[in-house]
């Protein structure tokens, strides 16, 4: 095997299911499955690198060319807008990225609308969409907390089964946008590896169709 393909797989639930996929394309990995702290497997023979990393750092990686190819969610590629080719919706890790807020909240819309969130570009953009005068406070995790300490009025947050919410008395008011995993590659080796990334692709899309029936 002559060139090797760099895959950036998002450590967690959905990197597994996302390895199971590439495994199925022919880009099969044994090593990967001993479940030890190790992040990097190659299997010289498949012509294959994996690199398990933190799911928000996989576009990171693609745009800069440590990886050809990896998989990050959709609220990522808006927030960040990495320098990528978005090649393919894998149709998995399905959520939304909503306003939430506590049940009994009232919009007062003649004042600033405080708003906590991990995607202050997403936010800001969908304010703005709207002409609303906001206070973007940005946070990097429990999100939740902020509407119930009075932190904040809503947040933006991403909402999957809605047990976060539901746990902590706050509830959806908008969709803003849905999510789901996407399958990214790094410019240059679009060019260079065209044949090795379009049969990913192809072999991805096959099982994507085929898991929409
Ligand atoms: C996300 C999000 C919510 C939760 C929603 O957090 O921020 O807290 O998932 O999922 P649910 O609707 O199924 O309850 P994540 O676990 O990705 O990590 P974070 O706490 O770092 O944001």
């Amino acid at each position: 095997m002559d060139q090797m393909i760099n895959v950036a797989l998002p450590k967690g639930r959905l990197g597994e299911k996302v390895y199971a996929m590439f495994e199925k394309a022919g880009f099969e990995c044994p090593s990967i499955k001993e479940n030890n702290r190790k992040l990097i497997f190659e299997n010289p023979e498949a012509g294959v690198r994996y690199f398990w990393v933190k799911p928000s750092d996989v576009a990171i990686y693609v745009e800069r060319g440590a990886a050809d190819i990896g998989v990050a969610g959709k609220d990522i590629l808006l927030e960040y807008q990495p320098e990528i080719y978005e090649i393919l919706d894998l149709d998995i890790g399905k959520c939304r990225m909503a306003v939430a807020a506590k049940k009994d909240f009232c919009d007062d819309v003649r004042k600033t609308l405080k708003v906590a969130t991990k995607f202050s570009r997403i936010t800001k953009n969908y304010y703005a969409s709207l002409g609303r005068d906001i206070d973007v406070i940005h946070l990097n995790g429990s999100i939740e907390i902020a509407p119930i300490l009075g932190l904040s009025d809503v947040i933006v947050d991403i909402v999957e089964t809605g047990t976060t919410l539901k746990e902590n008395d706050l509830e959806v008011i908008e969709t803003i946008v849905p999510i789901s995993a996407r399958l990214i590659a790094n410019k240059a080796s679009t060019k260079f590896k065209a044949d090795l990334i379009a049969r990913i692709t192809q072999s991805l899309a096959q099982q994507t169709e085929a898991a929409r029936q």
